[in-house]
């Protein structure tokens, strides 16, 4: 099969296009293998092809990253029951995604409907499961004000949604210009930086009930002095929050279930939910679809098709 390996970390040059054996769905295992279709493609990969979180995720090299896909399912491991050959799928892998095929738990997959292209597909497991977990911790009521910090980003705008959705009013930060992107999601747009605690401050002037931080970036801080103290912030992204008493909203993504998934699929199929697709990269652009992750200014996701 065809599959991007990275050969050692550093920048997405240390990626190559190379023919590697499939991988099984072997013995005892409870595997399925997916015939992918489309992949998701996630800072954390950025980061882990940096090597900067080389002790969490220790890499061997020649690595296939990535674990976000869409496609089908073409063999069973031994052990597998509810899914069969054929049936499209969404959801986790067990890591090496960037490939034709990969295997997973059949857990970490949910049913894709005929409706939902593999493309629009991808772009949902992390941002759907991530921004649930977060909201999960926050504990957020109906009626209550919430800040989302990187609103715009994938897992900021499922986020959003998820508590527009729920009569919740949205704050969400982003620069200028995605901010007609989130009206139109539902969200009051603020700009980030400077000032963010006056402008948030302006925007709901009764107060913010709790702050989901997706994007970091020095955000705690401000975080704190709009609720006033660490209680009900959470953050996906900023590693150095919890030293300042805010909750970090773990997960492996390696482990990951597809548990939350099925009701946003379909939300999505019924047109009520959608991760906005920044760009489409063919297969052979992965390099290039991860310059464009690491820019780090998306509306959604990036996407790769794999034909
Ligand atoms: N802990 C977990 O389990 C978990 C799971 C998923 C994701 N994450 C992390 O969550 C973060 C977001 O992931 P994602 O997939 O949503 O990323 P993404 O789609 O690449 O997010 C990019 C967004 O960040 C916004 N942004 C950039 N600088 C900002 C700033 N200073 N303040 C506020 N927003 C800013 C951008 O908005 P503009 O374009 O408007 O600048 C852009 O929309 C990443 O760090 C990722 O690793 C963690």
């Amino acid at each position: 099969m065809k599959a991007y390996v990275l050969t050692a970390f550093g920048g997405a040059e240390n990626f190559d296009l190379r023919d590697v054996p499939a991988p099984n769905a072997g013995p005892g295992q409870v595997r399925v293998r997916v015939r992918v279709r489309a992949v998701g493609i996630n800072p954390l990969e950025v980061k882990v092809r940096n090597g900067w979180l080389r002790d969490a995720f220790p890499t061997t090299f020649p690595a296939i990253l990535g674990n976000e896909v869409a496609g089908t399912i073409d063999q069973l491991g031994d052990g597998v029951d509810g899914v069969a050959v054929g049936d499209r799928v969404l959801g986790f892998v067990d890591g090496g995604a960037y490939a034709e095929y990969a295997v997973a738990r059949p857990a970490a997959l949910a049913g894709l409907p005929d409706g939902v292209s593999f493309e629009s597909a991808a772009a949902l497991p992390v941002a759907a499961e991530a921004s649930q977990r977060a909201l999960a911790l926050l504990d957020v009521r109906d009626g209550e004000t919430v800040v989302v910090n990187g609103a715009a980003g994938a897992v900021g705008s499922a986020a959003v949604q998820l508590l527009v959705r729920r009569a919740v009013t949205v704050v969400g930060t982003a620069s200028a210009a995605n901010h007609d992107y989130l009206r139109g999601l539902g969200a009051i747009p603020v700009a980030y930086g400077e000032g963010v605690v006056e402008r948030i401050r302006a925007a709901v002037p009764s107060g913010v009930d709790a702050v989901l931080d997706v994007a970091g970036k020095g955000f705690a801080r401000d975080a704190i002095a709009l609720r006033g103290g660490p209680d009900r912030i959470v953050t996906l992204a900023d590693m150095e929050a919890p030293a300042l008493g805010i909750a970090f909203a773990a997960g492996n993504p390696f482990a990951l279930t597809a548990e939350t998934l099925p009701p946003v699929v379909d939300l999505a199929a019924g047109g009520g939910f959608a991760v906005a697709i920044d760009r489409v990269f063919p297969f052979d652009a992965i390099p290039a679809a991860h310059a464009l992750s690491e820019g780090g200014h998306l509306r959604g996701k990036i996407v790769v098709a794999v034909a």
